[in-house]
């Protein structure tokens, strides 16, 4: 089974992933962020630093896009390639408000006859990358899933990644796994199971449910657990100084592109994962005033 690291802007940058490679492995391919695509096709500094080959050098990454144009993301994927990259991603999923009020992201959901259009335009020539899309289940209901699945089902895509929740429940509300059965019962070929895997036994429990599972997409779940692509095959869980050194080694490399402020703002951001419910935890790291006393605060 291949393990998707998802993209998450704002946090899982290149040293983020080239230090989770380094230290824990077992991922098949790291997601690259999005991309908000524009009319002038000029992407901002960190996007244009993100996808840079150095930036992921002895990677394997998805990059992705945020765009309901389809001549911005042909010219896109040209970049891709040109980038050396062999394929890309489209975003279907993203619930942000300032991204779907412009029809963009899960917004595109909203108007199935207009994803249509765009779809036969996009395929309508060769792609210069093959092209995956990540979707949500429907933008206000899950009863929407039918027939957004039996859309999606009727263009090329190499794999459709399923965040199993409607946008309207943005990362938190209700989940539903029964709509990634329907897509492996209706034979959508290559999908890839997202939304809520925090445990090598959610992963077991799914795949008990669905052995057909071919790939799964985890986010929150590595940030928690940066050991759990490890752990789902069968390999140790994280120790104390491996974590240790996992914290450290972000902290320095987001020093060396931050000021230390901003470096120490990241860190406690990804850190409030590992630290979750315990609200112990969540206070002294909030105080935290250096890398060490957010290590002191999470691994105690
Ligand atoms: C802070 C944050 C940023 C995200 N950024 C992206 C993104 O750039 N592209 C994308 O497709 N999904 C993005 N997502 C969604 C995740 O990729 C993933 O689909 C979601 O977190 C559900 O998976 P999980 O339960 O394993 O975390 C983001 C989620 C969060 C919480």
């Amino acid at each position: 089974m291949k393990i998707f690291f998802a993209p998450m802007e704002g946090i899982t940058d290149g040293i983020l992933r080239q230090t989770h490679h380094r230290l824990f492995g077992s991922v098949d391919v790291y997601g690259l962020p999005f991309h908000k695509l524009t009319r002038s096709m000029s992407l901002l500094t960190r996007e244009k630093r993100d996808i840079a080959p150095e930036e992921n050098e002895g990677l394997s990454v998805l990059p992705q896009a945020l765009t309901r144009d389809p001549q911005q993301l042909t010219a896109w994927m040209d970049h891709v390639k040109s980038c050396g990259y062999s394929r890309a991603d489209l975003n279907l999923g993203c619930p942000s408000p300032t991204v779907t009020r412009r029809g963009r992201g899960s917004g595109m959901l909203r108007d199935l006859p207009a994803l249509r259009v765009f779809l036969d335009r996009l395929f309508s020539d060769p792609l210069a990358v093959a092209l995956s899309v990540k979707t949500r289940i429907g933008y206000e209901s899950p009863e929407e899933w039918p027939e957004i699945l039996g859309m999606l089902a009727d263009y090329p895509f190499a794999h459709v990644t399923i965040h199993v929740r409607t946008a309207r429940e943005q990362y938190t509300g209700g989940i539903h796994p029964e709509a990634f059965d329907l897509a492996l019962r209706r034979g959508l070929p290559h999908p890839v199971y997202n939304g809520d895997l925090r445990t090598p036994e959610d992963v077991r429990a799914l795949l008990a449910r669905c052995p057909g599972t071919e790939a799964v997409m985890i986010g929150r779940g590595l940030l928690a657990d940066p050991a759990l692509a490890r752990r789902i095959r069968g390999g140790a869980p994280a120790g104390t100084e491996e974590l240790r050194a996992w914290y450290t080694a972000l902290y320095e490399g987001w020093c060396g592109r931050f000021q230390a402020t901003i470096a120490l703002g990241r860190i406690k951001k990804l850190m409030e994962w590992p630290a979750g419910n315990d609200i112990k935890k969540a206070r002294l790291l909030r105080r935290a005033g250096d890398i060490e006393s957010c290590i002191a605060a999470v691994l105690g």
